[in-house]
């Protein structure tokens, strides 16, 4: 019960590895505000948590518009009185081959991803600095750090969403406040659920640990990180990928 009582915010907690954590956090006695576009994933998520005796609450919100970031962090201090975790979970890929790839596709996976990631950021972090205290836990990819043919968008909104982990974690270490990141490799679900056999097969030959990895395996990290476990860790990034890429 690392987390009870506080209140722990996950944007596009409707689905996916955001869900994963959403229900670990929950389980260890977290309050969870669950903010997404999809509004049916988000309530079944609250749902799920709910039918385990947890208290959630979901906020329809687009991470890209700073109204709604203010939305959720809002929902988070009428509820509970305070926000102790941020996890900058929602994520989208628009893959295609840089000579092919739209400015839309460009611009949207940068909006979400990245952008996306500064508002929530900006919204939650003042509320932090007043309590004095916070952790929040950015969900970067293994492509941020390495790069990836296919994937200039997404690659490089995890990039900036890595170094804008350290970025932050410098400005508000003095508060209390610790902030790092996550690089997960290839974790099965509905994003990789969709990559043809002979791409999966490519991925599984780089992986050391020779399996892809769950959704826990991502979500055990991430609570780890925003535990008091990690009290002395801040603008780090933990690859989850099976030893994909060994950084020094
Ligand atoms: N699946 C993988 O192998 C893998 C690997 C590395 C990193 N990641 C990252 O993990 C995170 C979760 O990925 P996933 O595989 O669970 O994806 P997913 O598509 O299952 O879940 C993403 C969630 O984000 C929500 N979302 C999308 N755009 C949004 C927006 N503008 N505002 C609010 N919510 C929005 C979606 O509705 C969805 O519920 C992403 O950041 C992804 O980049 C995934």
């Amino acid at each position: 019960m690392r987390f009870k009582d506080r209140v722990v915010l996950v944007t596009g907690g409707g689905g996916g590895i955001g869900r994963t954590i959403a229900l670990l956090f929950a389980g260890e006695g977290a309050h969870i505000v669950i903010g997404d576009l999809n509004i049916a994933g988000g309530e079944e998520t609250v749902e799920m948590i709910r039918q385990k005796g947890g208290q959630a609450v979901f906020v329809e919100a687009n991470v890209t518009r700073f109204e709604d970031a203010e939305k959720m962090v809002a929902q988070a201090v009428e509820n509970w009185g305070r926000l102790d975790v941020l996890i900058n979970n929602a994520g989208v890929t628009r893959d295609g081959l840089l000579l092919r790839m739209s400015e839309e596709d460009w611009d949207l996976v940068l909006d979400i991803n990245l952008k996306g990631a500064f508002l929530c950021t900006k919204a939650a972090i003042k509320v932090m600095l007043k309590q004095r205290s916070g952790a929040i836990v950015n969900i970067a990819s293994v492509v941020g750090r390495m790069g990836q043919a296919g994937q200039a968008n997404y690659a490089a909104s995890k990039g900036g969403l890595i170094a804008l982990t350290k970025s932050v974690a410098k400005e508000v270490a003095g508060r209390n406040i610790r902030v790092n990141a996550v690089a997960p490799g290839f974790i099965e679900t509905q994003m990789t659920h969709v990559l043809s056999d002979e791409v999966k097969k490519a991925w599984l030959e780089r992986i050391p640990l020779n399996r892809a990895g769950t959704m826990e395996d991502v979500a055990k990290v991430v609570a780890f990180l925003a535990s008091d476990d990690a009290s002395y860790l801040t603008g780090q990034t933990i690859g989850i990928d099976g030893g994909m890429l060994m950084s020094e």
